[in-house]
């Protein structure tokens, strides 16, 4: 399903440099975009219909919210593992957990991941299914984690067009540093936003009752300039190095000017920047 001549090795050791840069933009996130990221959360603790007790698995845990949400619902009767392929990631997750007995973070790729068949009652994926190299693999070794009616509840970003929050800054950096177009449905954050396609993808993997709804979240900026530096610190260390090599600097005025200007027609009347974007709220039960 990925493209010919895609290097699933050199994909993986490129995906493990940029999350573990990106670790620490992870570890704190612009109080807009963490803001939006705690109300899918929400979204997807009530999708899972998650309780008390629960054993959960949260795939691509990045720094643990989404773990650490679905560890305070199941308290200390239930349980919670985060895997992430990323060690930085996961070393700020298990910082974060403060040695809750009930929650554990573990190193994994998700598409390589060896855990016990039918030992979680719900896994969930906070933008992070995407990134698979292999998306029917992963869906089906997921659906064997499942316990017989287990749910799995996870998130996606929407089509480009629909999520400017990050696309306006995204594509101006791609088009100033020349980076290629992924094609349509490649792995990365654009992986998976077609709600046709997840549907037949996660019913191929031999799910039953799956569900695809456009939530929107309503990203809010206070201005145009705001919106640069939210980019801007939202980019991987490894972004900011490219910048540095091709202008001279990470800072170049021009690129991050071009980005504010992308913002200029989302200004509201209060001038505040209105981004809200479109991400895909997934369900199927086992
Ligand atoms: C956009 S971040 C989201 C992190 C977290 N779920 C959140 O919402 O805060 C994507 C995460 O997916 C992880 N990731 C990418 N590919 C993965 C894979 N094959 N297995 C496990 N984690 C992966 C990255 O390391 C990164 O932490």
């Amino acid at each position: 399903m990925t493209a010919p001549g895609f290097d699933p090795v050199k994909f993986k050791a490129g995906q493990r440099a940029l999350w573990n840069s990106a670790s620490e933009v992870w570890s704190d996130l612009p109080p807009e975009f963490a803001a939006g990221a705690r109300l899918l959360d929400r979204e997807l603790l009530r999708l899972s219909g998650l309780r008390r007790g629960q054993r959960v698995l949260d795939v691509a845990c990045g720094t643990g919210d989404t773990a650490l949400s679905a560890a305070q619902v199941v308290g200390d009767s239930g349980s919670v593992t985060g895997i992430d392929l990323a060690s930085d990631m996961i070393a700020a997750a298990r910082k974060r957990a403060d040695d809750q007995p009930h929650v554990e973070f573990r190193v994994a790729d998700a598409d390589d991941v060896e855990l016990a068949p039918g030992s979680y009652d719900v896994i969930l994926s906070r933008w992070g299914l995407m990134f698979s190299a292999d998306r029917p693999a992963l869906f089906r070794r997921l659906r064997e984690l499942l316990t017989d009616d287990g749910v799995l509840a996870a998130v996606t970003w929407g089509p480009d067009h629909r999520s400017p929050m990050m696309t306006l800054g995204g594509t101006v950096l791609a088009a100033r540093l020349e980076l290629p177009t992924p094609p349509p449905g490649a792995p990365g954050p654009s992986g998976m936003v077609d709600p046709e396609k997840i549907r037949t993808e996660f019913t191929g993997a031999g799910f039953s009752a799956v569900t695809v709804a456009e939530f929107m979240v309503p990203f809010s900026v206070s201005s145009p300039q705001r919106y640069a530096a939210f980019v801007r610190d939202m980019s991987p260390p490894m972004m900011q190095q490219m910048l540095q090599q091709r202008f001279g600097d990470a800072g170049d005025p021009a690129t991050w000017q071009l980005v504010a200007a992308a913002a200029e027609p989302y200004v509201a009347a209060d001038g505040t920047v209105q981004l809200p974007s479109s991400t895909n709220l997934i369900r199927a039960v086992r």
